[in-house]
């Protein structure tokens, strides 16, 4: 397998914010699905259209929503390979943060063409309409998943009696039952933002390197995070911040070392 590739990737950089939507106010454009097609267009005037992968993030809108499947059908008219990396961005800890039309559309619409989905916990619920107490709830969550239409589906953490689940599942041929994983990850009690994106796009990176062991690229993708959530904690301790009061900025450029080449800490257990 080839480990280079090209991506397009869509989502919250689908703004110009002066800061993250995480702070009290912030000022900016948005993009619109409008706008979203003329760069696409552009793209294609120059011969650029040709990608291995589609990403995408936070998407606020329904009408921005049904422009990324535009593209996805766009972009596979080029490569009918493309893989389509979706991250159903909708909402944590029992809250949406998106329009409540969107979740329709997710689950009738978007789920269906990806390829790659990375849900977390409420998400998941969101999209299979069931809720998810126990390791057993999260791989049927994976099982419905895959029905509609993705070969690989990892929802990135579930909150079990205070401690973080990934759980993996990757449905190698139609018909028979996927190869499902759990990682456990101790749970660091500080609230982080970007953490979702970051595992995604690891996930996506690990995964065209590894495309039929989902394990090793999850094990990877969360090694990385994990050295660079404990960095930035020790970041925010050594300045004397208490970390419970606010959501820490992740320390990225200062963890580049551990994205690319992650000591394996956290391990893949198969059901
Ligand atoms: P986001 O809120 O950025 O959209 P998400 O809800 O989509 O994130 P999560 O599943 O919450 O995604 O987090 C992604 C990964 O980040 C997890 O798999 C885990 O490795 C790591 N992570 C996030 N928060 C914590 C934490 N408090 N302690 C340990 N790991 C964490
Ligand atoms: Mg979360
Ligand atoms: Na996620
Ligand atoms: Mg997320």
């Amino acid at each position: 397998p080839s480990d280079t590739g090209r991506v397009l990737s869509i989502q919250s950089h689908t703004v110009q914010l002066e800061n993250s939507a995480g702070y009290p106010t912030f000022k900016g454009q948005v993009l619109n699905g409008e706008q979203l097609w003329e760069l696409i267009e552009g793209l294609e005037a120059n011969g650029l259209l040709y990608y291995t992968h589609l990403l995408t993030g936070y998407i606020g809108s329904v009408s921005f929503l049904n422009t990324v499947l535009k593209v996805v059908d766009k972009l596979r008219s080029v490569n009918p390979k493309l893989k389509f990396v979706c991250d159903p961005v909708m909402g944590d800890e029992g809250k949406l943060y998106v329009p409540p039309e969107l979740v329709m559309v997710y689950r009738e619409k978007v789920v269906p063409v990806a390829s790659v989905l990375t849900p977390n916990q409420f998400e998941a619920e969101q999209l299979t309409g069931s809720s998810i107490t126990s390791e057993k709830d999260g791989q049927e969550a994976c099982n419905i998943l895959h029905a509609a239409g993705p070969s690989k589906v990892v929802i990135t953490s579930i909150n079990i009696d205070g401690t973080l689940l990934l759980i993996g599942s990757h449905l190698k041929e139609k018909g028979q039952s996927p190869e499902q994983f759990k990682i456990v990850i101790p749970k660091i009690p500080a609230y982080f933002t970007g953490t979702g994106d970051l595992t995604t796009a690891l996930l996506l990176g690990w995964s065209n390197k590894y495309p039929n062991d989902l394990d090793k690229a999850a094990e990877l993708a969360v090694s990385s995070v994990q050295a660079l959530l404990l960095r930035t904690l020790a970041d925010y301790q050594k300045a004397g911040y208490d970390c419970q009061s606010s959501s820490l900025e992740i320390r990225l450029i200062q963890s580049l070392d551990d994205i690319r080449n992650p000591e394996v800490k956290y391990r893949a257990k198969r059901y």
